[in-house]
């Protein structure tokens, strides 16, 4: 077993780190304030490959691996969550099922732009009524000719208000439950499409996330991604990957939890010495960077599977289930041991933890990737 990151896993981790620490840390409380989206900072994303970071070079993409994506993420995350969101929604959810489920012309058509950062993605799973219960699907998308008719709801969608495009579920025969859904590439600026209001959230708050208001709205049959019927399958597989982009945007926050609480236990005084010489936080500190060297692995892991196209559910869901829960622990530590500092905002831990917090809730909250590691212990 090699722990060594290659070279080119040891470039993007440099490059990312760089980019983060300089051009996107010194903005994230301004955004986190003001809810403002960070189109300079995606736009330069783009430039540097991380919009598209594991589709190959011929389809607009940097044609790196999944570990390159989770080490970047982690970098993006460590200084803006919000940043994070944006570019893990387009590469995971948007490209990732272009890539494998598209055809030639749709991934010339969507994929490469989308890769190439020049145009944004979105996921259209989540409705009002079909949130952990995502085969619920009540989206109804009715073939006439050479065109579907689509009418619906899509709920609490990130980057809805950027997107230019959608992986849209939708259902084609209600009868067959699950198996009746289809998946449709949509073009945000079709008629009919309406974005809802911008949700106020609790944190990373400089993404969007918006319902989608579809009301006959005319996708052509081409746009349709793989088989009739074949859309639960393709949202299931995009999210095994998906979990995989959360579980690192969890480790950034986790590491923005720790590196800042270390640095003011170091100069903290109280009680004539830096309280980082205490050992009750050396002890919140040590437990800190243990969880996160642990969740880092793991999510190594499922990307090492997913470049090797094994199955890695399983992997990926204890990835993110773990991460996710390492984040909230950080979250809650890094505040503590700023004591009351750490309650208002002129300080950044506040902002980790309410960060933290979606991690263990979007792509399936800890208790849906609870239920996927079960029932993978259970069949094997
Ligand atoms: N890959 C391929 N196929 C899969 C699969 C996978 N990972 N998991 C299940 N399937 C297949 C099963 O084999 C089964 O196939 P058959 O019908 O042929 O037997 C079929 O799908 C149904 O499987 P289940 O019976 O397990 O399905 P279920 O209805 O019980 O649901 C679930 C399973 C895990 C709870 C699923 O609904 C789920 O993941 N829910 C959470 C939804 C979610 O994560 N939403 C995230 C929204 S996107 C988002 O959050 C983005 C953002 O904002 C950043």
């Amino acid at each position: 077993m090699v722990f060594d990151l290659t070279e080119e896993q040891r470039m993007i981790q440099e490059m990312a780190r760089g980019f983060a620490q300089k051009e996107v840390l010194p903005k994230a409380a301004e955004m986190d304030e003001t809810g403002r989206y960070p189109a300079e900072i995606v736009a330069k994303l783009a430039e540097l490959g991380l919009m598209g970071i594991a589709v190959p070079e011929e389809y607009g993409g940097a044609g790196m691996d999944n570990i390159c994506y989770v080490i970047a993420m982690e970098e993006i995350a460590r200084a803006c969550a919000s940043t994070a969101v944006i570019m893990s929604v387009n590469n995971s959810l948007v490209c990732d099922p272009l890539l494998k489920f598209g055809t030639e012309p749709q991934k010339k058509k969507y994929l490469v732009p989308l890769a190439s950062g020049r145009k944004l993605g979105c996921f259209g799973l989540t409705e009002p009524g079909a949130g952990s219960d995502a085969g619920s699907q009540k989206t109804t998308a009715v073939r006439g000719g050479e065109h579907y008719i689509v009418n619906g709801t899509k709920n609490f969608i990130s980057n809805a208000h950027e997107a230019d495009t959608c992986i849209l579920f939708t259902m084609t025969d209600r009868e067959k439950k699950h198996k009746g859904i289809t998946t449709l590439i949509l073009d945000m600026k079709s008629e009919g499409v309406t974005i809802g209001k911008h949700e106020n959230k609790m944190g990373i708050r400089a993404s969007s996330t918006a319902s989608i208001i579809l009301e006959d709205v005319k996708i052509p049959v081409e746009n349709r991604l793989g088989n009739e019927g074949d859309g639960f399958k393709i949202a299931m597989n995009t999210l095994d990957g998906g979990r995989i982009g959360i579980a690192a945007q969890a480790i950034g926050i986790a590491r923005a939890a720790l590196e800042d609480a270390l640095a003011y236990a170091k100069e903290r005084k109280q009680f004539g010495q830096p309280i980082a010489e205490f050992q009750a936080i050396q002890w919140m500190l040590a437990d800190m960077a243990t969880e996160i060297d642990a969740a880092r692995l793991l999510a190594y892991r499922a990307a090492w599977l997913k470049d090797r196209k094994a199955k890695h559910s399983k992997e990926s869901a204890m990835a993110k289930l773990y991460a996710s829960e390492t984040a909230m622990r950080a979250g809650v530590k890094g505040i503590q041991i700023h004591g009351g500092y750490g309650y208002i905002k002129e300080y950044p831990a506040e902002r980790h933890f309410r960060d933290a917090k979606i991690t263990e809730i979007y792509e399936g909250t800890s208790e849906i990737q609870r239920l996927v590691i079960a029932s993978a212990l259970l069949k094997d």
